[in-house]
Order: structure tokens, then sequence, then C-alpha cells
């Protein structure tokens, strides 16, 4: 496969954006074609789950012949052809060569997934029982702690993907919650993260889930002993930890130098990313909340979000057409960054879990055969809930001189009708990709402020051009009908689905991230130069070195 700009689409889509860019005016569009929504939306429904989602991509800087030629693009970079080698189990990670199989952790339908000529599903449906069992025992109370009470409070420790996907859908269901058992999340090494959560919690009635796909991240192994050690000030005898910890892992050696027994052990295996993790094992502290059935749930939304990017035309595959809308952007127009703008509360972890998903899998600017890109590739991710987002940076989206493609995502039904709030809210989300689209010209400015008594007349030439908004800013709606498990896993599987999409087309590896390691590395080598033994550290760069003695001179504990 070729750089991304030697492919004749992408060339193609150059001279089209070249030749037509300025006269994709939407609004223009949506006036003279009265169809332009019908054409482009979509929609998907979960066969057997409540999945609806609704996919309105038409205030978009595109006409039919854009659409067909970023789907032409996919087409020639193969998204297909590579889509296909991931769910048969190649090892499409070949920096680490590993397949890419998160999405036989959701496999509901049991169809053989191969790893290395071996099916992998016996083993995914093992560890899908024993969370089963798990999530059971602690929700019916018959788990109990080393005084013999049942369990009221969950506590994650782990960071990144082992962190991030957990807190996001955690919150996401709260509504599923059973009543009485809490779940609390500790990543952070800042020990104000530990510290805050043991506060609220009692060592009797605890279970911590020591999450890490290589038991070796350093903040997950530091947190857990520091826990492990305030749970033995309390409990004293160390056989009570196995009735308080457990642990999610690829590595057994290591979780038993721990001191877990591996029977509290819920594997999973080294074809799963971390940020695609939260299908895995990595989600037991999900299945204990929200129950093990609603968690099945998530899995069959996501596996039937995973059959629809299977099997769809490109022209009718959702996560495709988010990724070549991407695409446009961030290669023609040159946007840096997207933003994923949920109006619904409970998702407010949505937008960070993605910073992960996307960045951590298309940061990258070498192509899969190692030379450099000469074109931009993934986006900066975003994004708080709507309508507080609108009081913050939506300014910049409006009137800013940056293009911010906007992922506009709000359910029909929400959880909590109270009064009018949900209309109210959802005014707003219609509003703003409506007033994003259309903007204000000048004459409509001129107009409001001449009827307006409290504008002096010689003052409306300097105000206008303040007021106008140019528009023609790009936006996705997504609706769904409730935020229910399943709705949730068909959104975050088709988000990744786009992610794998831009990748392909960028020609990048999504699947791994070592460019988080260098600073793991230096960190590393840093530490022991801390200690309070007064000597001046004189071993790296100017400013690294007067930082590191600064605190040292200055640090008191
Ligand atoms: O930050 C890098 C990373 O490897 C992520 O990809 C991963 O999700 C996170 O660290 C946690 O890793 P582990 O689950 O092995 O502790």
């Amino acid at each position: 496969m070729v750089k991304a700009t030697q492919l004749g689409a992408w060339q193609q889509l150059q001279k089209h954006y070249d030749t037509i860019c300025k006269s994709l005016v939407m609004k223009d569009m949506f006036a003279q074609d009265k169809e332009r929504f019908e054409r482009f939306h979509r929609t998907f429904k979960g066969e057997h789950t409540d999945a609806s989602i609704l996919f309105d991509f038409s205030k978009n800087r595109i006409n039919d012949e854009t659409f067909k030629l970023l789907l032409n693009l996919a087409k020639e970079a193969d998204v297909e052809g590579m889509r296909d080698k991931m769910f048969s189990g190649e090892h499409i990670n070949f920096t680490e060569d590993r397949a890419v199989l998160h999405v036989a952790l959701r496999n509901v339908s049991n169809e053989p997934i191969m790893d290395n000529g071996k099916d992998v599903m016996p083993e995914v449906n093992e560890v899908l029982a024993q969370m089963k069992q798990c999530a059971d025992s602690i929700r019916d109370g018959s788990w109990k702690g080393y005084t013999g009470k049942r369990i009221t409070d969950v506590v994650n420790i782990g960071i990144g993907g082992s962190d991030l996907g957990p807190v996001m859908v955690t919150e996401a269901l709260k509504p599923y919650a059973q009543e009485g058992l809490n779940v609390h999340f500790v990543s952070n090494i800042d020990g104000t993260h530990l510290a805050e959560v043991l506060k609220a919690i009692n060592p009797e009635t605890s279970l911590f889930i020591i999450a890490s796909k290589t038991f070796t991240t350093q903040e997950t192994i530091t947190n857990a002993e520091s826990a492990k050690a305030w749970f033995l000030e309390s409990a004293k005898d160390k056989a009570h930890v196995a009735k308080h910890f457990v642990a999610l892992s690829t590595n057994a050696d290591a979780v038993s130098k721990f001191g877990i027994d591996t029977k509290n052990m819920f594997k999973f295996w080294d074809w799963v990313g971390g940020r695609y993790s939260l299908w895995s094992a990595i989600g037991l502290s999900i299945a204990i909340y929200i129950g093990f059935d609603n968690f099945h749930q998530l899995l069959t939304g996501a596996h039937e979000m995973d059959k629809h990017f299977r099997t769809a035309p490109l022209d009718q595959n959702i996560p495709v057409i988010l990724g070549v809308l991407g695409i446009w952007y961030n290669n023609f127009f040159g946007a840096e960054t997207e933003a994923i703008l949920p109006y619904d509360q409970y998702m407010h972890r949505f937008p960070a879990y993605f910073q992960q998903g996307d960045m951590e899998s298309n940061g990258k600017y070498v192509t899969r055969t190692g030379e450099r890109v000469d074109y931009s590739t993934g986006p900066i991710i975003w994004g708080e809930p709507g309508t507080n987002g609108q009081h913050a940076f939506y300014q910049l989206i409006h009137q800013g001189t940056k293009i911010v493609p906007c992922d506009f995502l709000a359910p029909i039904e929400t959880f909590n009708p109270i009064g009018k709030h949900h209309d109210i809210l959802l005014s707003n989300f219609f509003a703003q990709t409506e007033a994003l689209m259309r903007g204000k010209d000048e004459q409509q400015v001129r107009a409001e402020l001449q009827n307006d008594k409290s504008v002096k007349l010689d003052q409306i030439d300097r105000i206008v051009p303040h007021k106008i908004f140019l528009g023609n800013r790009p936006t996705n709606s997504i609706m769904f009908q409730k935020l229910t498990p399943a709705t949730l896993g068909a959104l975050i599987a088709m988000y990744e689905h786009k992610i794998f999409t831009q990748g392909v087309i960028w020609n990048i590896n999504s699947f791994d991230q070592w460019g988080v390691e260098l600073g793991k590395q230096l960190a590393k080598a840093i530490l022991p130069e801390l200690g309070k033994d007064g000597k001046t550290i004189d071993s790296h760069d100017a400013s690294t070195n007067g930082l590191i003695n600064y605190y040292k001179q200055n640090k008191k504990q």
C-alpha cells in the first residue's frame, strides 16, 4: 500500500476540493435540494437489541460528487480488505506481531474467530462466565468480605484503557446500577486520587480490582500496593487479600508476584489492545455495577455494529462514512481537531474516552511501510457535554478562525424526564447544528440591530461585523432512542470502526502506541535522582536539571 496522497482517489479529491470547495455552501445546497437530508442520513437498528441510531451527515460541506470520491478513497485504500483481515485474526498490528480481535470479545454469535489457527471463542466465553459468576455473587451479597459483610464498594485501579472505558461506561449506564453498590476509579499516580477514594470506603466491604493488561504499569502497581497496605492495616492477615483483591490481566506471573491468587485473576489476551479492552475482563467493574445481563447487552450492541461494519456497502456504512468525512476536513480543509459533543449528561466521559481511542490509535507520523507521512493523520479529539460546552467554547466553533468538525449526539428519550428539561436540551442540540450551518449574514444582523430600540443608529456600523456568523461549519448529528447498554455498545463500536477506517486510509498502524514509551523511560531514570541526598543533578539539559534541582531544594517531605 502506498502513501495516502498517492492514491488516485486522493488526488481526485484534491482536484475536486481545489475546484469546487468554495461553492460547497451548505445553506445553498439545502435551499436547492429538498432531498438533501433524505440522501445524507443513515439509520442503524439492532437486530436483537433496542439499539437504534440515526446518523445525519447532511450538514457537511459535501455534494454527491464529494461523497462518491470519499467512498472511492475508502475503496481504493482497501478498508474492506483490511477490515476482513482484522476480523479473521491476521496480525495487522505488525509492530507487535499481534492480531486485533477486540471484536471477538463481543462476538455473541459465537462463530469461530481464529488467532494463530485456534478459535478464541471458547476461552472468551470461559472468562465471560467467570465474570458473570463474580458479578452475580457481589450483587447478590454472597461474596463476603473478611468480616462476613457483603461488598458495597468496588474500586477499579488501572490507567489508560484499563480505566477510561470502565469509567465512561459506568457513568453512561448509571441508571442500570444497583442501589447500595458503588464503583470508584483510581488511575492517577498522584496519591490524592487514591487517598480521596480510600476516605470514602471501608476495607471490610470493599473489593479492589487491579486492572492492568501488562501488570507492570508503574501507576497501577504503585496504587495497588498502597491500596493493599491500607487494606492490611485493618485486615492484618494476608489471607484476607483473596476476598478483597482480584486482578484483570494477561500476565499471570506478575499477578501472583503481587500476591493475588491466580484463581482470582480474570484473563485476557495480547490481541486485545488496551484502548479496546472494555469488552474484555477489563469490563468487570462494569458487569458488577450494571449486572452481567446488561453487560451482555453492551457487547451485543457492539457486535451488531460490527456486523453492520462488516456487511453494509460503503455508501451505507456508518463508521466508514464518519471516517471519510473526518478525512475530508482533516486533510483537505486542514482541520486539526474534532469535537465530540454529547447532549446527554450520562455521556460526560465519552469524549475523554475517545481521546485515548482516537489519539493513541491514529496519532502517528510513520506509515505501515516505515516512511514519514506527508499528510496530517489523527485529529485532536476534545469535547464536553452540551449545553455546558455552549457556555464555554462554542464561541470559537461559531466565530473562531479554525474549522472544528463536530459530532453532536443526543438521546430521544431521557431517563430523567423532569419538566421541560429534555425538550430544552434537544432544542439546543437542534439549534446549534442549524446555527453552525446557516450562520447569520450582514443583512440579517443589520435588520435586527435596526429593530432594536436600545441600539443607537450611529453604533450599528461598529457592531455589525461582530455579530455576523459565517456559518457553513460542518456537523454530524447522531440521535439514538435511549442510552441503553446495547445503544452505548453500538455507539462505541461505531467510533472504533471510524478510527479503524481512517487508520487504513492514512496507512498507519492504529494498534500500537510506541509514542507513550519515551516519557515512561525517562521518568524511570529520573525517579532515583529525586532522593533527599543533597546531590545536584547535572545529567540532563539545563532546563530539566534546573527543574529537578528546584524541586529537590524545596521539597519538605
Ligand atoms: O499509556 C499506554 C498504555 O499502554 C495504554 O495503551 C494502556 O491502555 C495503558 O497504558 C495501561 O496499560 P496496562 O493495562 O498494561 O496497565
